[in-house]
């Protein structure tokens, strides 16, 4: 009898999860939660594997594959694929997947909650109200933006992008959008396809949902934050490198824009003396988007069925390069 192809599991995931895997393939994996795999230890594990179950905190690049002869599948726990060298692959002949979709609703989620947190100043209000600075009520203080009826700029209106503008409805805002290519679904949202320039110009709210690519690393750099309002609050739910984050501290504390609501930075996690978190007017949150037990869970299962299909010669559900399959 052949013997099952071997996995390695980047990070400890409930066996519930890994079900798709169970019986079908021998699953060893790294057994810490929290804590990412060495790359020594990835790469010692990658050579004995057929395939590999990785996170956003494993890189999957060239000297990966180079150490990994059997590889015949990578399929990684979430919908950005920006750590894996998807072409590498390709030439490999190695299907990728992901886990777009599942994670969608609940990422909008976050998105629009960093967005009303930063306008109506929830973190600055939180902190007021800990350390004892709660004033009497007074009429200015703490005044926030409103978000209702606002102006909402979406770079990238995919799946998760979608999803905030149909929230944004909800608070009667007016939808711009930016991107490669018109978006049939854009009618049904309301929302207008303006260029990048126009859309930070005139939006209240940009908030940040393209993949990251070389073509999208540092989009908001100085020269575009310099065109945005100075009322305006930048949104990031997508990927650090996408804002030059030195150009970004410059911005916020010359008042060239009203705030930032970050879930991802250009390194993680965010060092504590970074001088983003200095300020004020800033929003922090580590990386959480797609954070609730339910949709995690569906990541994790969705990521070993793909592996699951893409070892047994199946079509996986999300594979990034289709063409590797027979
Ligand atoms: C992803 O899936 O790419 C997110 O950043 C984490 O859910």
């Amino acid at each position: 009898m052949a013997e099952p192809p071997r996995v390695y599991v980047t990070r400890a995931l409930p066996a519930e999860a890994l079900g798709p895997l169970q019986g079908v393939a021998e699953v060893q994996g790294w057994p810490e939660a929290e804590v990412p795999v060495p790359r020594d230890v990835l790469l010692a594990a990658a050579a004995r594997a057929d395939g590999l179950l990785v996170l956003l905190t494993d890189r999957v690049d060239v000297d990966l594959l180079a150490a990994a002869p059997r590889l015949r599948g990578v399929s990684t726990m979430s919908v950005g694929h920006d750590h894996v060298d998807v072409a590498a692959c390709t030439r490999r002949g190695i299907p990728v997947c992901h886990t777009p979709d599942v994670l969608t609703e609940t990422t909008a989620d976050l998105a629009f909650a960093l967005l009303m947190a930063a306008a109506r100043r929830l973190y600055e209000g939180q902190r007021a109200v800990v350390q004892g600075r709660w004033p009497a009520w007074s009429p200015f203080f703490l005044a926030g933006h409103d978000v209702h009826g606002q102006t909402l700029g979406i770079v990238g209106l995919g799946r998760i992008g979608q999803a905030v503008a149909r929230r944004a409805r909800g608070f009667d805002m007016r939808i711009l959008y930016s991107g490669r290519r018109e978006r049939l679904e854009a009618a049904e949202l309301g929302a207008r396809r303006v260029p990048l320039q126009e859309l930070v110009a005139q939006s209240d709210f940009v908030v940040l949902l393209a993949a990251l690519t070389e073509e999208t690393r540092h989009v908001v750099d100085a020269d575009l934050l310099a065109r945005m309002k100075p009322t305006a609050i930048l949104v990031n739910a997508a990927r650090g490198g996408l804002v030059d984050e030195a150009a970004l501290v410059r911005a916020l504390r010359e008042g060239r824009i009203a705030g930032a609501a970050l879930d991802v930075f250009e390194r993680e996690p965010l060092p504590v003396d970074h001088p983003l978190l200095d300020l004020p007017n800033v929003v922090a949150v580590p990386h959480v988007g797609s954070a609730t037990v339910a949709t995690r869970m569906a990541m994790a299962r969705l990521a070993a069925q793909n592996l699951a299909d893409a070892l047994a010669g199946r079509r996986p559900r999300y594979c990034l390069n289709p063409e590797t399959l027979a």
